[in-house]
């Protein structure tokens, strides 16, 4: 019994300031970080930049990375504006296969944005398919 204690409470530490997301892909994305948010439930608030960090192996080689960025709003996907296509200015290209990378992308979130709850899902698209795949609960407010 104190033994799980013990190792929930490791695991909890080491969870610590890392963003839970829901992986859409094979456990390719072993970190993420977005800039004021814990826990599984982001809020980014309008006007400000955000700031998101992903850590994941690469399971192909790859020339190209392409950014899919996909909100899905009371069950409606929408494509979001002013998402930046090429992954290779946020990382470093070309990608080789079993190696990590860090994912660095930066947005300033418009104010004229609605109050919305969304599940976005990001992709990271490479020369052989999918590279890697999370969904984030979010929320964008004032
Ligand atoms: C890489 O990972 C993605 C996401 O899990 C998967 O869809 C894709 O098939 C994988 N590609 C290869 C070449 O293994």
């Amino acid at each position: 019994m104190l033994k799980f204690a013990v190792l929930a409470l490791f695991v909890a530490v080491v969870a610590a300031g890392d963003f839970k997301f829901s992986d859409c892909g094979h456990g390719e994305v072993t970190k993420l970080d977005l800039s004021d948010c814990s826990g599984s439930h982001c809020v980014i608030h309008k006007g400000k930049e955000f700031k998101m960090s992903a850590d994941f192996v690469a399971n192909q080689s790859s020339e190209k990375v392409e950014i899919k960025i996909i909100a899905k709003v009371n069950g409606l996907e929408i494509p979001v504006p002013g998402v930046e296509s090429n992954g290779c200015n946020h990382m470093k290209c070309p990608v080789t296969k079993g190696q990590k990378y860090t994912f660095n992308y930066g947005i300033s979130i418009p104010k004229l944005l609605p109050n919305i709850k969304a599940l976005v899902t990001a992709k990271l698209i490479g020369d052989h398919g999918v590279l890697a795949c999370l969904i984030v609960d979010g929320e964008i407010k004032n």
